[in-house]
């Protein structure tokens, strides 16, 4: 049995999602732990190509269970968009359950996260605008509904209206907004639940019963280590924990069950929304990173900020969520650079440091300090087999592997399932 955590070791947009449905041949079930329909992760399956916000990224996988587990906040009207979508598309192929633990994103939330945005002006996050920030809120405050209170009719009414008179009070005299309706809101929550309401099941007993038989799990992460809320670039991070923490914590699995930890990076840094990012890159070299890897969001379309690979923070990322090893990923964004730049540390505050507290004032002030290693000038993406790999690209692992002290167990090069590399822990 393995219990298994695959985690953004960034910013977000590591690959995920490509290597979770890549490792989930092996494993019998794939469950989404935190975050909402913020998360987009892209899997490519025989020359198809899929975006997933809430579903699993094994859902393509027959014979596969998928979860979506406490931890997760869920859009109603997203997931029953996004179930309809795969199924007319004949690709909804594992089961799918949904947590009846986990917490709802109303239509308020969104409508919230927008004009808290808007009102935080050149102080904004640069959210997703899903309503993440709002709902989490809701949930700690112990306002939020659950997609247990789809079942119940009558509770789902009551808590949405006395959320409503507070929601509406701030409406109308923050943001001088129209009032919502409760009924509106009802039956459009309502209509979409039914898409998924014979798909709930209260998941700490399921777990249960899945450890019980000594089955294989992978637990999905959304966002990364660095969007963290406790452990990230506060405050410009996302309201959860992406952390593998937060794996614990968002499907009911405690810590000593698990026994594999898998950081996922890219071979070189992205970030979308604001805040620091000390290894961005503004010139040519960031541009062609954009051009080469595609780097535009996947939920919002926006260009991704990029930039370096930063060891300083991988090496924070392994510490946090005890990875056991790496994925490196979008290697072939890298083949037509001359050198490679690399991050191994900082100056700050006049010292050279190799480890730092990554809140945001902080990494402001870092200046990072690169080694600069030979590019391999050859493309990578036809590439399966170790031994094809280039001699440079060799030396950037091994490179990688000294500093950060963990294995790279796998090397992605390109969106496909069949364009990875697995090398020998
Ligand atoms: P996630 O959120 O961590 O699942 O990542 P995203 O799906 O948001 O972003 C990763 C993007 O890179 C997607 O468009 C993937 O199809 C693509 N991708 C993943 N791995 C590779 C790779 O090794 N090479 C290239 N060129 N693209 C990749
Ligand atoms: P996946 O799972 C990259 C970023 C937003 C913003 C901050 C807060 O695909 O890796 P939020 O809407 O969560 O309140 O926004 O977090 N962000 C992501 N960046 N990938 C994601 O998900 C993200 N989800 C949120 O851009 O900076
Ligand atoms: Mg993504």
């Amino acid at each position: 049995m393995s219990v298994c955590v695959v985690v953004g070791a960034q910013w977000g947009d590591e690959g995920k999602g490509k290597i979770t449905h890549l490792l989930a041949a092996d494993y019998d079930v794939d469950v989404r732990y935190q975050g909402g329909t913020n998360a987009g992760h892209s899997v490519r399956v025989g020359g198809e190509d899929f975006r997933f916000h809430l579903l699993p990224s094994a859902i393509l996988r027959e014979g596969k269970l998928c979860i979506i587990a406490n931890g997760v906040v869920v859009d109603p009207i997203g997931l029953a968009r996004e179930i309809e979508g795969l199924r007319e598309r004949g690709w909804l192929r594992a089961e799918l359950v949904v947590a009846s633990g986990a917490h709802l994103v109303l239509p308020y939330h969104k409508l919230l996260d927008r004009l808290e945005e808007r009102l935080r002006g050149k102080d904004s996050i640069g959210t997703t605008g899903h309503g993440i920030g709002p709902a989490y809120s809701d949930k700690y405050d112990r306002s939020g509904l659950k997609v247990a209170h789809l079942l119940e009719p009558s509770v789902f009414r009551r808590r949405l209206e006395f959320n409503l008179k507070r929601i509406n009070a701030l409406l109308k005299g923050l943001y001088g907004e129209p009032e919502l309706d409760p009924d509106q809101i009802y039956d459009q929550v309502m209509g979409a639940a039914e898409s998924f309401l014979d798909l709930i099941r209260p998941v700490p007993p399921l777990m249960r019963r899945l450890l019980a038989e000594d089955r294989e799990i992978l637990l999905e992460g959304a966002q990364g280590t660095l969007l963290d809320i406790d452990y990230g670039t506060y405050p410009f991070v996302t309201s959860s924990h992406p952390v593998a923490g937060g794996a614990c914590l968002g499907t009911g699995i405690a810590p000593n069950r698990i026994d594999r930890v898998i950081g996922v990076s890219k071979a070189y840094a992205t970030r979308v929304g604001n805040g620091s990012f000390p290894t961005e890159q503004f010139g040519e070299v960031g541009e062609l990173m954009r051009r080469a890897g595609n780097e535009y969001g996947t939920t919002t379309g926006r260009p991704r900020r990029c930039g370096w690979l930063d060891l300083v923070l991988l090496r924070y990322a392994a510490f946090i969520n005890g990875c056991t090893e790496l994925a490196i990923t979008k290697l072939d964004v890298l083949d037509e650079f001359e050198e490679i730049k690399v991050c191994i540390a900082y100056r700050y505050e006049g010292e050279v440091v190799d480890e730092v507290d990554p809140d945001d004032t902080v990494l402001a002030r870092c200046e990072p300090i690169y080694e600069t290693l030979p590019g391999w000038h050859c493309e990578t993406t036809g590439i399966t087999e170790h031994s094809a790999l280039p001699r440079e690209v060799l030396d950037f692992i091994a490179f990688i592997e000294e500093q950060v002290g963990l294995p790279v167990t796998l090397l992605s090069v390109g969106p496909a399932c069949e364009q990875s590399v697995f090398l020998a822990a």
